[in-house]
Formats: structure tokens, sequence, C-alpha cells
């Protein structure tokens, strides 16, 4: 049953769905610059002024691949890198969680552990997006079983040395890694590693003293390589520029503010469904003290109470906490339960990981193809996700937002004007600038729910729609008093001045 839901899932996972844009901005795009010679857009944290993210997990996890894709096979297709990169992802988080669920799971029931992490939609449809997240996920399970291996040896058996010496060596650097990866990292391992630190360092000195001296050098090997890449004067450490940047609450409001319960209450339900009902049964008959001597349950209670008080709170930042959750909670007994489980995972399998702004992506490969022959011109988007633009592999793109965006550079052939959420007259404005600056033409790229808003526009100029697919669900613009933005699709038009 397993190894049908993850072929299942391994589809799911290929699908061009678009769940967020970091899961372009704050990887594949960064990569695609250094390492394929592409431009396109430089996100916040990559602005060497910011330098609030390391490269180092970047080029430790994709970096082969990408040099395999673009250096030595010269790929060209950015549908077939998106594709691997998600093969990849998905395989090794299953590879991981597979080799390290038995050691961290107290009860016997593997099958079931299994069945739920094979069926999840998260698996499939999230785990396997390229989300700083997903590492850490990976570094995570990872990490837990190395703590799990170290308190049992303690406890059993005699000691091993060299095993454990690169035991402890690999916590270093895994716990280094994470942190370099996602600043809020150590919410996920504050409780774990003070019962590794209770249950094993205390009574290991040597191994404690080796476990610091690695840590040490591995953050300064990790400064060393960010400054060398962000070509900085000063020393770059990622993680304590990102936590300077997020302890300012308003930079979060920039990112938008949730309330304190979103991640428990809303996110949690909204990531586990139907287990949720396993969490309530059992939690009657575990005893608190159970769970303060498991890792899994230690590390989702460390991190639920430390990111719950950060005052933003995205469904994403917690699903390192699924599989743990599964091994945690996992009684299934009802053939019921199983239905709507599988029920629940389809449907948001279909929502999240096959037609989520999956348009986006389907429009930027049908230019991009077209490119070969044709220049890409000017393409203004409207009301979508932010377009991947390392997706047009082009190496003359200009990238413009209303913020940066001067009459001076709105004439190139190469050019994308991400409108973003702007209103309509911001739209009519930018397409008469465009226009009236020599171009002929403009490509504009619109969901469906706002096409009635579009066609206001259709006095003003010529408009002809060239491209179109209903395989794009565009959940933000629901409009409950008009009825047609509740039909799925984008478009794109070429917009001309009226003859
Ligand atoms: C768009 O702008 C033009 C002038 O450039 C104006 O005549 C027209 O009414 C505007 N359309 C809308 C829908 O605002």
């Amino acid at each position: 049953m397993a190894f049908w839901g993850y072929a299942f899932g391994l589809i799911v996972a290929i699908q061009p769905s678009y769940i967020h844009p970091d899961e372009h901005f704050q990887s594949l795009e960064v990569l695609a610059h250094a390492i394929g010679g592409v431009k396109g857009t430089i996100s916040w944290e990559f602005d060497p002024v910011y330098a609030a993210r390391s490269h180092i997990p970047l080029y430790l996890v994709y970096g082969p691949l990408y040099f395999v894709m673009f250096r030595i096979l010269h790929i060209q297709d950015p549908v077939i890198i998106l594709t691997l990169v998600r093969v990849q992802t998905y395989l090794t988080t299953i590879f991981i969680f597979h080799q390290t669920f038995r050691k961290i799971c107290k009860s016997k029931r593997y099958d079931a552990v299994e069945f739920l992490m094979a069926t999840s939609y998260v698996t499939c449809s999230i785990q396997s997006h390229s989300f700083s997240n997903c590492m850490e996920t990976q570094i995570l399970l990872l990490l837990l079983a190395s703590y799990q291996h170290l308190i049992s040896l303690h406890n059993h058996k005699p000691q091993t040395q060299t095993g454990t010496t690169w035991i402890n060596v690999g916590i270093a650097f895994l716990i280094t890694l994470g942190i370099f990866n996602r600043m809020t990292f150590p919410a996920f391992i504050l409780l774990p590693s003070l019962r590794l630190f209770l249950k094993y360092y205390i009574h290991h000195f040597k191994m404690f003293s080796l476990f610091i001296l690695s840590m040490i050098s591995l953050w300064l090997v990790f400064i060393q390589f960010d400054t060398w890449c962000f070509q900085s004067n000063t020393y770059a450490i990622a993680p304590w520029n990102n936590l300077q940047y997020n302890l300012n609450v308003s930079n979060l409001k920039l990112h938008g503010l949730h309330p304190r319960y979103t991640h428990l209450l809303i996110n949690i339900p909204q990531l586990i469904g139907p287990v949720l009902i396993f969490v309530f049964t059992s939690i009657k008959y575990l005893k608190f003290s159970d769970h303060m001597q498991r890792l899994p349950s230690l590390s989702i209670i460390s991190a639920l109470i430390t990111l719950s008080f950060f005052p933003h709170q995205e469904l994403r930042f917690l699903i390192p906490l699924v599989p743990l959750i599964f091994i945690t909670f996992h009684d299934i007994h009802c053939k019921l339960w199983v239905q709507l489980w599988l029920l629940f995972n389809i449907i948001m399998a279909l929502i999240m990981g096959t037609f989520h702004q999956s348009g986006v992506i389907r429009v930027i490969y049908h230019y991009q193809q077209l490119s070969k022959d044709y220049p890409l011109g000017i393409q203004i988007w409207w009301k979508t996700y932010m377009p991947p633009t390392w997706m047009y592999m082009d190496s003359k793109l200009t990238v413009s937002t209303p913020k940066t965006l001067s009459p001076a550079i709105v004439n190139s052939s190469h050019h994308i004007i991400d409108l973003q959420g702007s209103s309509l007259s911001s739209l009519n404005s930018t397409i008469s600038q465009v226009l009236d600056n020599d171009n002929d033409d403009l490509i504009l790229i619109v969901p469906s729910s706002m096409k009635s808003k579009l066609s206001t526009l259709s006095p003003t100029y010529n408009i002809t729609e060239e491209y179109h697919t209903y395989a794009h669900l565009d959940l933000d613009h629901f409009d409950i008093n008009d009825l047609t933005s509740f039909i799925p699709g984008i478009s794109s038009y070429k917009v001309s001045k009226l003859a």
C-alpha cells in the first residue's frame, strides 16, 4: 500500500503546481543565476545589503544536480529542470524518512506510520517542492535518529568509539546546516537537545567537547563561504542577519501578521486533516511524562510553542512536524477512517499539488519555448503569484515591480513587469506607459478570475487572447458579487493601441 502511495505521490510531485514564491526565489532562482547564467529576480534575502540567507544549503542540496544539468548536459528546458529538482527532493525525503523513522518510533506499528506518510498530500505536494522547509524536514529526521542512537547507546550497549565519534561530528554538522538553512531551526530541536544533553553528553564530556569544537569550526567555514558568495567586506552571518530582520515586527508586517493561535488551530488541522482524531483520542490515554521521553513529541512541543511566539505564521513553517505527528499518532483501526483520509488527501493533492497557480508555470513555459524563435518582448503580469523568472532561461531579462518601474527602462525586448496585486487603474496606466514608449504591443497575463475587470479596458486597447489554460487555480480573488471570479484558468493577451 505504501508503495502505491509513493508511486502516486511521485506523479503529483512533478505537476507544475506553485504553492508559494519562496519555493523558487529562495532556491532555484538563486542557483539558476549563479550556475546557469540566467537573469531574473534577486529576493531581498540574497541581496548583499541584507545577506539574510545562506548559500551553503542550496549548493549542498541542489548544487550537484544544477551543475550536471547546466554545465554538463546544457539543459535549456526549465520544465525538465523543475521536474528533476522535484524528483530529487521527493525521493530523498522518502528515503530519509524510510531510513530513520523506525529509530525514533516507539510503537511497532511501522506499517501504519509509513502508510500515513506515503498517502499524505503534504509528502507529495509540499515536501517535494524546493522550500527550505523541505530540507528542514530531512535534517530534523536525521538529527532525531542520531540523538536516539546516542541515547540508546548510553542505555544499552558498550560503545564502539569511531562510530560514535562520527555521529557526534555529524550532529554538529546537521545542527549547523539546519540553522543556516532556516534560522528558526533551533525551535524544532530545543527540547530534544536538552534530553540528549541530560541523557548522554552529561556523562560523556569528551564527546561533548568534540561536538562543540566541530560546531565552531563548521560555523567558521559556513560564514566564510557566505562572505565569499555575497562578496561582502564584513563577515556575512546569514542566520544572525535573518534573526535581526525577523525580530523587528515592522518588517514582519510587510509579510503579514497572523493571530498567535494560527499554527495550532488553523495550520495543523489543515496539514494533517483526519489524523487530528488520533491526536485527540490518544492524548486521553498517553501520560504527559511518556511524551517527555519521546524525541518526536519533544520536537513537536518545542516547535509549536516557539514558532507560535512569532506573529508571522505560515502553513509551510510546520511541515517538518508532519512526519513526527504520524510517528506519534497513527492509531488506524477503522475502514471508514481510511476512506476519509484518502479522500481528504486526494482533494488536497489536486488543489495544492496539481492546480494551485500552475498556470503561471504553464504560461512561462509557453513563452520560453516561443522565445527560441521570437523575442520575448514586454510582459505584464497582473494578479498572479510572482512569476518565477528563472524559468524564462533568459540571460538578458529585466524584471520590474511597481516599486522599481521607471519609464526609462520600459523599452526592451526582454522585460517582465510584475504588477502583483496592483489596482486596475495602475494596470491601465502601466499599459499606456509601455505603449506610449515606442512599443507596438505587449503581452498581458491575467487569471480568469479577473476577466470581468479586464473587460473594462477593452474600449481603450486592442486586447486579443493568445494563450489560455484552465489548469490554474487562483484562490486569492474570489468575489461573492462576481461569480465569474470563481472560474479557474489563466490567459495571456496581446495588447496594442486601438487603430
Ligand atoms: C484607462 O485609461 C484611459 C486613459 O489612458 C482612460 O480613457 C480609460 O477610461 C481608463 N480605463 C479604465 C477602466 O480606467
